[in-house]
């Protein structure tokens, strides 16, 4: 068996993208049960959460799964650079009536003893972003019988991962929700499109391409394929699902969202992500250059960004949602799925009558 021939089987060709803060196991259930393929997001995950999560998941079901974890070094921020990325965080903490945190000693969880989790618990696919594994460490999952999914924003990445040995690859066009998963060059030269990526990676390395970024519907899976990807990854597509994990006032966000709505920032975790634009992310522009790299900066705004969940203040939430939020629609995840794979066939019915025409 390969990842291309995994793929290949897969009923429906629809991975749902691992999203911390929002993908939920019954999400990754649902997804997997209906024949596409649900993905754990563990990058926050402590180590000893991600084989309980993967158990779960198998004893559930027979059809294949991924888990997602975040390739960073450990941080080890000077006290300083601290210090006055909190001071900067002081009003918003105030706005919502918190206390300043305390400068914490862990800034993520160590990605070392999440890798060593995810080897003992040998899902079939793990996929990774911000970063890129080495060859030791690929060869360790292939021993555990686990296929390596790579993200890659450039055919350079898509490379790089390819000579790592890699089974597939994770195209993120610059549409995609969330945080970019660029690692090579600086965030400016890694913001390509979906099409213009599926296209120049396919043409870079001889492995399936995942393609993700802007696809919210049938049509969008069809297109994606025909471009030569072997399957879709949707991630803002499940954000109103019944499976959400995201809390009251991020779906508001979500539900009502403008063709225009999102913009990237680095303002909320030191990385740059697409979210819906509000008050923090417009006021923290002026300085989002200076803020700590994650996770450093991602800690530092996490108690924030919880208060504000409970407030119901979506102004100091990171609403992460990709360009075609306004898409968005609810419903219960395995029926999306299926939906969208009926209108893929549509769209792909149509276009054979159209490119069928006068020949
Ligand atoms: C709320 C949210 C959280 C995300 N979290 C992760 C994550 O934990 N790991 C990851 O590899 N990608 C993550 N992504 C990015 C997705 O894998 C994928 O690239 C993206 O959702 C595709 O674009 P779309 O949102 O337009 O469908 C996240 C995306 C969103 C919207």
């Amino acid at each position: 068996m390969s990842l291309a021939a995994l793929l290949e089987a897969l009923p429906i060709p629809i991975l749902q993208a691992p999203m911390v803060g929002a993908s939920s196991d019954a999400m990754a259930l649902a997804v997997s049960r209906a024949g596409g393929m649900g993905s754990i997001g563990a990058g926050a995950a402590q180590p000893d959460a991600i084989g309980a999560a993967v158990e779960k998941l198998r004893a559930q079901t027979d059809a294949p799964f991924g888990v997602n974890l975040f390739v960073v070094p450990p941080a080890r921020p000077d006290g300083a650079v601290v210090a006055e990325a909190l001071e900067r965080l002081a009003p918003w903490y105030a706005r919502v009536g918190s206390p300043l945190p305390e400068a914490p000693n862990d800034f993520a969880p160590d990605f070392a003893a999440q890798f060593e989790a995810l080897i003992a618990a040998a899902p079939p696919v793990a996929s990774f972003t911000f970063g890129i594994l080495t060859g030791d460490q690929v060869e360790a999952l292939h021993r555990a019988g686990t296929y390596v999914v790579g993200t890659a924003t450039t055919a350079a990445e898509a490379r790089a991962w390819a000579a790592v040995g890699a089974d597939g690859i994770c195209a993120q066009g610059f549409e995609a929700g969330g945080h970019r998963g660029h690692f090579l060059a600086e965030p400016d030269a890694s913001l390509v499109g979906t099409l213009a990526l599926v296209s120049t990676v396919r043409a870079a390395v001889d492995l399936p391409v995942i393609a993700a970024g802007g696809i919210m519907d049938g049509k969008g899976v069809a297109a994606v394929l025909a471009l030569g990807a072997s399957a879709a990854q949707m991630g803002t597509a499940f954000l109103l699902s019944q499976e959400t994990a995201i809390s009251a006032p991020w779906r508001a966000a979500v539900a009502g969202a403008k063709d225009d709505s999102t913009r990237l920032t680095r303002a909320f975790s030191g990385r740059h992500a697409r979210g819906i634009e509000n008050r923090f992310m417009r006021e923290m522009r002026v300085s989002e250059n200076d803020v700590p790299a994650y996770p450093v900066q991602n800690r530092l705004t996490q108690p924030l960004r919880a208060a504000g969940a409970r407030a119901g203040d979506p102004e100091v939430l990171s609403l992460w949602a990709g360009q075609a939020v306004s898409l968005a629609r609810e419903g219960e995840a395995g029926e999306m799925v299926k939906r969208w794979w009926a209108e893929a066939g549509d769209a792909a019915r149509s276009l054979v009558q159209r490119t069928g025409r006068n020949t």
